[in-house]
């Protein structure tokens, strides 16, 4: 057993997860797909220390309760054979929980983390596994550039994996982040999916038609096809925060400055540039942009009444140990 650091980038979903097939193993509704970035990441060191007599864990500086985290080395440890307690320090270059995905490089950086400080050899569909436990969208930030999460069928969720579709630089997509409200956001995403699927009369009709949503962005993406990519990522979107405001009581995530973005993303794919718009839990909107064209966007949402930073990333590569660390 040794100390190991892993980095992993958050990542953004063009087709959503949201909803689960069972709640104790975090199974998903229906299977999602995404974008992995690279200028979004956390860094996390796992130190096992047999002075320790519970796990710590540590989030940009701050002390925070074991939770998930605990749950997960618990799980790692018994995987391993190894009793010993940990320390897990982790850093995100990126506000924590204003809807960036946070719990998706966490818990995907985690993993490969842990696997390294507890000596376990574990392929990236376990490592997709473990991290799926932690998070649903973890799993995903597990394997870089474009991934697929699958739903899977089986009761112990082992094909409830995610694996990858093309890498970034098949079709080197710009990200361009505007982040309208850096304070954390009112309801998790967690939280957030459970009160949808138990109060929105919209909720069995977006999971039965993600499915077809997923089959139109698979072949958008073998066929490097931006225009299609564009369409059903906006309706993934859309259709997603529908059955979020049609839960009982609705839950909005998005202030004048989101939907400010909303309508200059759809202006400028207007008038010819290569751009769409996603937004999750929170306020933040994303934009997906052709290669070449993200700069152009983000001096357009830099100018958005209400916008804070303008983030510009592209795609990344997939969760891994950081070598000598
Ligand atoms: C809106 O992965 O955070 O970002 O599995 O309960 O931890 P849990 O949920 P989480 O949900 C992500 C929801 C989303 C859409 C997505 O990333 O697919």
């Amino acid at each position: 057993m040794q100390q190991a650091t892993a980095r992993a980038g958050a990542n953004i979903a063009l087709v959503k997860y949201w909803g689960k097939r069972d709640q104790r193993l975090n199974l998903p509704a229906a299977g999602s797909i995404s974008i992995t970035l690279a200028g979004l990441e956390t860094r996390t060191t796992v130190t096992p220390d047999p002075a320790l007599t519970a796990d710590r864990f540590v989030l940009d500086g701050v002390e925070q309760p074991l939770a998930r985290v605990g749950a997960l080395l618990d799980l790692m440890r018994e995987l391993a054979r190894e009793t010993v307690a940990c320390r897990v320090e982790s850093d995100n270059n990126f506000p924590t929980g204003a809807g960036l995905a946070s719990s998706a490089s966490g818990f995907a950086a985690l993993v490969v983390a842990a696997a390294g400080a507890l000596g376990l050899e574990l392929s990236k569909r376990k490592l997709s596994e473990l991290a799926r436990l932690g998070s649903g969208s973890a799993a995903r930030s597990i394997f870089g550039g474009f991934v697929e999460m699958a739903a899977g069928q089986r009761d112990d969720g082992a094909d409830a994996v995610a694996h990858p579709l093309a890498d970034p630089p098949d079709w080197p997509l710009e990200v361009v982040v505007a982040v309208t409200d850096a304070g954390g956001k009112a309801v998790g995403s967690r939280d957030g999916m459970n009160h949808t699927m138990q109060t929105s009369p919209y909720y069995r009709a977006w999971v039965d038609s993600v499915g077809d949503d997923l089959a139109e962005a698979r072949s958008a993406i073998a066929g490097r096809d931006f225009e299609r990519l564009a369409a059903v990522s906006e309706h993934s979107a859309l259709k997603m925060h529908a059955s979020m405001l049609a839960a009982r009581p609705g839950l909005v995530y998005w202030n004048p400055a989101t939907l400010a973005c909303l309508h200059a993303v759809r202006a400028l794919r207007a008038e010819g540039t290569g751009v769409f718009f996603t937004v999750d839990a929170g306020p933040q909107v994303k934009a997906v942009c052709r290669p070449g064209e993200g700069e152009r966007v983000a001096g357009v949402l830099r100018g958005q009444p209400g916008v804070r930073e303008v983030i510009v990333t592209g795609l990344g590569p997939g969760a891994a140990e950081v070598p000598g660390s």
